[in-house]
């Protein structure tokens, strides 16, 4: 078994992230992998929504990135997956981090001897191009980017994707685009089918499996401690996120799945 590290990645705030971190680790969890979801956000909100609360739990990520604790010792087990939960501390890690020798490199070398316990490890980013999201980007063989379909905003994808030149040319050459998850999509509306239409050619990527319809439901999983897929499995957004996370693993899906996910023809 070896991981694959995926970095859930967009600076702009609210594009749905966490959600779409928990869900792809769900989904891929739900078919016998071993999952990790590192909470690499300060705002520990991937750790709240798994039911967790953030000021209760030590050791956690600040501690890891702070040199003071292996990850292993921090995971704890949920029942859909584990995590290496996060805390608000990580908000003064990064300065810390700024003085490490090699700081863009200690979340990857954390990683590392977990390679082998997990077959997915997803690392839910801040809304932001800091250091901390320098070291998803340096630890993570593929970048997933979520954009929300309806308040694109095209320069704030430029911004990520010059970040992500930089990191392959100074502190990770291997890392790959795995593409965009279009989140919160409203097919009944023009302007997001537009957007979607737009989305592929303008920066050259592909959009992973099929659109995420929106749904309420959506934000009450996290009050429930549980992803979207184990918290109501048959709305449509969660169809969508097994699509999605079996595109990326290379599983089989078939025509009812994808029917499911209220694809768009
Ligand atoms: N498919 C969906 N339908 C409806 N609401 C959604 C959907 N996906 C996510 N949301 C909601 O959108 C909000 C933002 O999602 P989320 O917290 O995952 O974004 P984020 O990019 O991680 O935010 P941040 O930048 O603050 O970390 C949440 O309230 C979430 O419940
Ligand atoms: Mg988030």
């Amino acid at each position: 078994m070896t991981a694959t590290v995926y970095a859930v990645a967009n600076q702009k705030g609210g594009v749905a992230k966490t959600t779409t971190t928990i869900a792809l680790a769900a989904a891929l969890s739900e078919r016998g992998q071993a999952v990790l979801v590192v909470d690499l956000d300060p705002q520990a909100c991937a750790t709240f929504s798994l039911g967790y609360d953030p000021d209760e739990l030590d050791p956690t990520v600040h501690d890891v990135v702070g040199g003071r604790t292996p990850i292993a010792k921090a995971v704890l087990q949920h029942a859909e997956m584990d995590l290496a939960p996060s805390s608000i501390d990580l908000a003064g890690a990064e300065g810390g981090l700024l003085l490490r020798t090699g700081r863009e490199y200690v979340l990857r070398a954390e990683l590392e001897p977990l390679r082998d316990t997990y077959d997915a490890i997803f690392i839910d980013c801040p809304p932001s191009l800091g250091v901390l999201t320098l070291n998803a980007l340096t630890a993570a063989d593929l970048v997933i980017i979520p954009l929300q379909c309806e308040t694109l905003s095209h320069r704030g994808v430029s911004q990520l994707l010059e970040t992500i030149a930089d990191v392959k040319r100074l502190t990770n050459r291997d890392l790959e685009i795995a593409g965009l998850v279009a989140t919160m999509y409203d097919g009944r509306t023009r302007h997001a089918r537009a957007v979607l239409a737009d989305v592929q050619g303008r920066y050259g990527l592909r959009i992973i499996g099929v659109p995420v319809r929106k749904s309420i439901r959506f934000a009450e999983a996290p009050h429930d401690g549980r992803s979207i897929l184990a918290y109501d499995g048959s709305v449509p957004g969660a169809a969508a996120y097994r699509v999605i996370a079996a595109e990326l693993a290379g599983l089989a899906v078939d025509d009812a799945q994808r029917a499911a996910a209220g694809a768009p023809a």
